[in-house]
């Protein structure tokens, strides 16, 4: 039981990955605050893992609202004791489409879900995580950021996730030493709302990228949102930092 008694705080684990994340903590023996905006879908993850017999709190939220993320914290301090994992995984893929023609409101609120919200998070809990000598911070990325070039149309999305892995690696470098590890993960292309979404746009304005998630999901090519958490859980546990974890790694072939 690696994280016995370690409270954790999932975001976006009302489904897709973070919730298969948040169960796999509770597996696990951590004690899981689940995060997103949809209500019911919270309350579904925390079912699961109370059946399962875990321990989990709901905490329906919206990342990008400072008083909200307060709040959240505030309530998993009382519950659980302040929070000793975090993992940054909520987050939005549109607006998609040409960028001229993308309003810079739904750009702006991209970034403010993707990079602004997980920093904001791990700034709020690092100062207990470095008194205690012992913390895990994980920040769900994609790997559409080795190629940048390779998600036309998806503009706000490919620029909050680099801004993210290189927050994420600018904070393991300053918090080498302390205990804490802060570590990027790619989880790979996974069966989840999420690539749905993209399927559901209009062709016409992300014609690439509506072939390839199409293409992807007909070849059976996504892998479960189940196969992703565990390979990012097998991970977690040690001590390594500073690093970019790729579920290719773990799980595809190499090509
Ligand atoms: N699926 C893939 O193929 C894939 C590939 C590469 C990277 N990723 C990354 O993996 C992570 C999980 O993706 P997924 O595919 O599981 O997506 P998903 O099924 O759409 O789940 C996203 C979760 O984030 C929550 N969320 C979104 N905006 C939020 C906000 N403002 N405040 C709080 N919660 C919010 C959603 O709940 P609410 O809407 O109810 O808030 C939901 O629980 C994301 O970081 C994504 O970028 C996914």
């Amino acid at each position: 039981m690696p994280f016995d008694g370690r409270t954790a705080l999932v975001t976006g684990a009302g489904r897709g990955i973070g919730r298969e994340i948040a169960v796999g903590l509770a597996r696990a023996g951590a004690r899981v605050a689940v995060l997103a905006r949809s209500s019911a879908q919270v309350g579904e993850t925390v079912e699961l893992i109370r059946r399962d017999g875990g321990a989990a709190l709901a905490v329906p939220a919206d990342v990008t609202d400072g008083a909200a993320r307060e709040d959240a914290l505030g309530a998993i301090a009382d519950a659980f004791g302040p929070v000793e994992v975090l993992v940054s995984n909520a987050a939005v893929v549109g607006p998609l489409g040409p960028s001229t023609r993308v309003d810079l409101g739904e750009w702006t609120r991209n970034l403010t879900t993707n990079i602004i919200a997980p920093a904001a998070l791990a700034f709020a809990v690092l100062p207990a995580m470095v008194q205690r000598g012992w913390g895990r911070i994980v920040t769900v990325s994609s790997g559409i950021v080795a190629n940048p070039a390779g998600m036309v149309g998806g503009n706000a999305y490919v620029t909050g996730k680099a801004a993210l892995e290189a927050h994420t690696l600018n904070l393991a470098a300053e918090t080498a030493g302390t205990g804490v590890t802060v570590n990027v993960y790619r989880p790979g292309s996974v069966d989840t709302a999420m690539q749905e979404w993209v399927r559901t746009r209009d062709e016409a304005d992300i014609p690439a990228l509506h072939r390839r998630f199409t293409d992807a999901y007909r070849r059976g090519r996504l892998i479960t949102p189940e196969a992703s958490a565990a390979a990012l859980l097998a991970r977690l546990a040690g001590d390594g930092t500073g690093e970019i974890w790729d579920v290719a790694d773990d799980l595809l072939p190499a090509t």
